[in-house]
């Protein structure tokens, strides 16, 4: 189809092949942009500037002014989560997340309910960013699922392979399952609190998918992220949801049809056609371009795109990258890519 009143990303949401694809970038908002380095250098820090609204909302319309993205993600992070439920979290100059050390006994004694109103600011940024976005633009809301998120939790921040949450599961499957269970509730209370507040789709990140021990995926990720979409929808019907669980492989098609998503994104190490074999002909893909590939540019980014392109044609896709947008990404190679995508027919 071609555009007409429905905004493109939710048209494709909806089943609807759109040419030309409309277009966001994973990270869109963040350090590739001068723009963005200024205003956090003026923030002073990270947390700070996702927990106030004013500029959380100024970021998060950055991209959107220079480049005309058809989609705005919220500017937060998915680590706000358990900050709100008293697990601190900072970011260090240069080093990623620290949260304070949390053990078993800590897990157990958290309140899903203990998150109430710490996540107000982040309602507020939404409202802000709906009420300016241009015509056509959706906004698109965002947590993380259950699983990478209780990775950070269970290692105090970043960890290639999950071994921290890995021993935890094995180590203490009761409180594991109860930590899960937790972000659950409280990732669907903010979800609920986002829509209220404007936002047109949510995107849940399961960042980690890969590092998941296969007899645990459907146990710690595709029925935690199913149940957070199940909960949300009895609140907000008919809600749209994009999940992307990065690295999942052979998994891809389980939580395609097992989750309640309306649309898969597919990281880059993956096959476009070979998802599309795997999912309903009306189910959305998003993404699949290698980061790195728009980091060099040139003639690899033009034939990189064109064979997503024509991977697509014909069916509903968003276009994105397989993962967030490196921060060396000059950004005369992201308008270049626009005008390629919106020139081909
Ligand atoms: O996409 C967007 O533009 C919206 C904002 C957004 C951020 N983080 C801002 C951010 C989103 C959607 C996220 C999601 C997120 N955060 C994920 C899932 C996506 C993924 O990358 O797999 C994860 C795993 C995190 C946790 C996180 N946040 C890490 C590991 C780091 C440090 C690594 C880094 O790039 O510095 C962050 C920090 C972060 N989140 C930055 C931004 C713009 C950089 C912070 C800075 O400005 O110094």
């Amino acid at each position: 189809m071609t555009r007409t009143s429905i905004k493109p990303v939710l048209a494709v949401l909806a089943g609807q092949p759109v040419t030309p694809a409309p277009i966001w970038l994973m990270r869109q908002a963040g350090r590739y942009l001068p723009e963005y380095r200024q205003l956090r250098a003026k923030a002073g820090d990270f947390m700070t500037l996702c927990f106030t609204p004013a500029l959380a909302a100024e970021v998060t319309l950055q991209p959107i002014r220079r480049f005309g993205f058809d989609a705005a993600i919220l500017f937060s992070d998915i680590l706000v989560i358990p900050h709100a439920l008293g697990q601190r979290l900072h970011f260090a100059e240069g080093e990623g997340p620290r949260l304070e050390r949390f053990g078993p006994a800590d897990f157990a004694r958290m309140d899903p309910h203990a998150a109430g109103n710490a996540l107000a600011p982040i309602a507020e940024t939404v409202a802000r960013v709906r009420s300016d976005l241009p015509a056509g633009v959706t906004l698109i809301g965002f947590a993380g699922a259950p699983w990478t998120v209780a990775s950070y939790m269970v290692a105090g921040g970043s960890s290639a392979e999950t071994e921290d949450l890995r021993r935890f599961a094995a180590t203490h499957p009761v409180e594991c399952d109860h930590l899960v269970d937790t972000l659950v509730e409280a990732t669907t209370a903010y979800l609920v609190a986002q829509v209220r507040a404007g936002a047109e789709v949510l995107q849940l990140f399961e960042s980690w998918a890969a590092t998941i021990p296969a007899p645990l995926v459907s146990r710690y990720s595709v029925d935690p992220i199913r149940r957070i979409i199940e909960a949300v929808r009895r609140q907000c019907p008919a809600m749209p949801f994009i999940v992307f669980p990065r690295g999942a492989g052979l998994h891809l098609p389980l939580y395609a049809a097992a989750t309640g998503a309306n649309a898969i994104g597919v990281d880059y190490q993956t096959r476009l056609e070979t998802i599309r074999q795997h999912v309903p002909a009306t189910m959305a893909t998003q993404g699949n371009l290698d980061p790195m590939v728009l980091a060099v540019g040139g003639p690899s980014q033009d034939r990189a795109i064109e064979a997503i392109l024509s991977e697509t044609r014909g069916h509903p896709h968003i276009f994105n990258l397989g993962h967030g947008i490196r921060q060396e990404t000059p950004v005369e190679h992201v308008a270049r890519m626009i005008s390629q995508i919106r020139t081909t027919r």
